[in-house]
């Protein structure tokens, strides 16, 4: 069901702050950072005036009585003088605040939670903030309808991020513009498992209970963290260069997944040769359950599938790696940079697999004879770089029109060029972010011979349908 949508100006997100003032301080000097840091779609995600470097949680959560722990240790510099500052979280009981070491006062207001410490924080200072939490974690249902953030399973339970959802199991700055560095502990009664991002660096059992560390090093936007809890069967091997792969299967699942998921070193081998070196120091996937999600999910290092999955889909969400995880967007309204090349992927694989070429799936997606159950004439709703709302960020546009922007670019340089494009792009920004106007200037830069101007004017950001050759 699409909402009506109505982008709201960076403006109106720092006025939210106005009202904020510090009180309380033995140094007072810095003003509030603000409640977002002014995303056309999602105004009040993310916050102003502070980085986080790292997040160290550490959390507990037994299915039984569904409720979870946490103590989430952030670790930030401030980016201005501060007298306060808020981070997001949706849901769930905070206990206690403290601010290098020393309790802070707090309030709630909706997902901000706002944290005044004692002192004010000078810019450039790095400071830990340590929130103590608990309760019944949330499900989020997105402008699109479709459901994030705390998912119950049939045995356990399933955290996925996209766009929201992180701020319904830990506090944080939860806009992919601010990506840090992780370490997650998960405590859970023995004998199941906890499946998170990055590597498993330990796993203890005691008194009935066991506790899993997972890290993360590189860089992660809080929106493909995950966490996985309930019964799996975990498969260790290792790909090309000994990259550590860690899949995760329901074993209801297992028999099913098994063929397409002992094809992931052969996929991130093909996505290496075609977009450069693989970003993180660990790759696999997790596999739960049909009902227990409602779409798969590019959480770094190791995907989510509700369900076995086909090839198609492996190399959609690995692709994200590179596109997405490691170049991630500004803002949400970059969204199609994610999907467009995830879905170019697909059809690269594809062509080089005995299948259509990406110029033969272009032309039958602008034909309106496409095989995807996609309603053609979807595809041209609206410009993939210019969703209308937070409710169509993941609607065909994204996704086909996007991937049909880079099958244009592919026609006007040639393969030569465009693959140094794709892998330039991808090395340029690595582990950070960027937007639209970055990937434009890119390409032209790459390219200097020639003119992409009508590309940009009639397949990136013009409505309707583009005249095609
Ligand atoms: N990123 C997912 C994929 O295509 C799909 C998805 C899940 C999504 N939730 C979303 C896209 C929210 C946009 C917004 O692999
Ligand atoms: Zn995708």
């Amino acid at each position: 069901m699409p909402r009506s949508s109505v982008t709201v100006p960076f403006a109106l997100a720092l006025t939210l702050v106005a009202g904020l003032t510090a009180c309380g301080g033995d140094d007072v000097h810095g003003k509030p950072g603000a409640a977002g840091v002014g995303d056309p779609y999602f105004p009040k995600m993310g916050n102003g005036g502070y980085d986080v470097t790292h997040y160290g949680l550490t959390l507990s959560y037994d299915p039984g009585d569904k409720r979870l722990k946490g103590t989430a240790e952030i670790t930030a510099r401030a980016l201005t003088d501060l007298s306060a500052f808020r981070l997001d979280l949706s849901g769930l009981n905070v206990s206690d605040v403290t601010v290098e070491g020393r309790s802070a006062r707090w309030s709630r207001a909706g997902q901000e939670l706002t944290v005044r410490p004692r002192a004010d924080l000078d810019k450039g200072e790095t400071f830990r903030t340590t929130v103590r939490y608990s309760g019944t974690p949330r499900t989020i249902t997105d402008p699109d309808n479709s459901e994030e953030g705390w998912l119950r399973t049939a045995d356990g339970a399933l955290a996925l991020g996209e766009p929201t959802g992180s701020m319904a199991w830990f506090p944080g700055n939860h806009h992919p513009v601010d990506k840090a560095a992780y370490d997650i502990g998960i405590t859970v009664p023995e004998g199941l498992q906890a499946v998170s991002n990055g590597e498993l660096t330990s796993e203890t059992t005691a008194k009935g209970r066991t506790t899993y560390a997972w890290h993360t090093a590189e860089p992660m936007a809080s929106y493909v963290a995950t966490l996985a809890i309930g019964r799996y069967d975990i498969t260790r091997s290792t790909a090309k260069n000994g990259l550590p792969v860690y899949v995760a299967v329901d074993p209801t699942q297992k028999q099913a997944s098994e063929k397409v998921l002992g094809q992931i070193p052969e996929v991130v081998d093909w996505e290496e040769y075609n977009f450069g070196p693989y970003p993180f120091s660990s790759t696999g996937a997790i596999v739960d359950r049909p009902d227990d999600a409602g779409y798969a999910l590019e959480t770094q290092t190791r995907p989510v599938f509700p369900g076995a999955t086909d090839t198609k889909t492996l190399v959609h969400e690995l692709a994200h790696q590179w596109f997405g995880d490691s170049v991630t967007p500004k803002s949400w309204r970059d969204m199609w940079l994610n999907e467009g090349f995830a879905t170019y992927a697909e059809w690269l694989w594809q062509e080089d697999h005995g299948g259509n070429s990406a110029e033969k799936i272009f032309d039958s997606l602008y034909k309106g004879e496409y095989y995807e159950p996609v309603d053609s004439s979807e595809v041209w709703a609206f410009p993939p770089a210019d969703p209308p709302g937070a409710a169509q960020i993941s609607d065909p546009p994204v996704y086909y029109r996007g991937a049909m922007v880079l099958q244009k670019i592919r026609q006007l340089v040639g393969d030569d060029t465009f693959y140094d494009i794709v892998q330039g792009w991808a090395a340029a920004h690595r582990h950070a972010n960027a937007d639209t106007a970055d990937f434009t200037a890119y390409v032209e830069k790459a390219a200097p011979d020639k003119d992409f101007s009508g590309i940009w004017k009639n397949w990136l950001y013009g409505k309707g349908k583009p005249a095609h050759p």
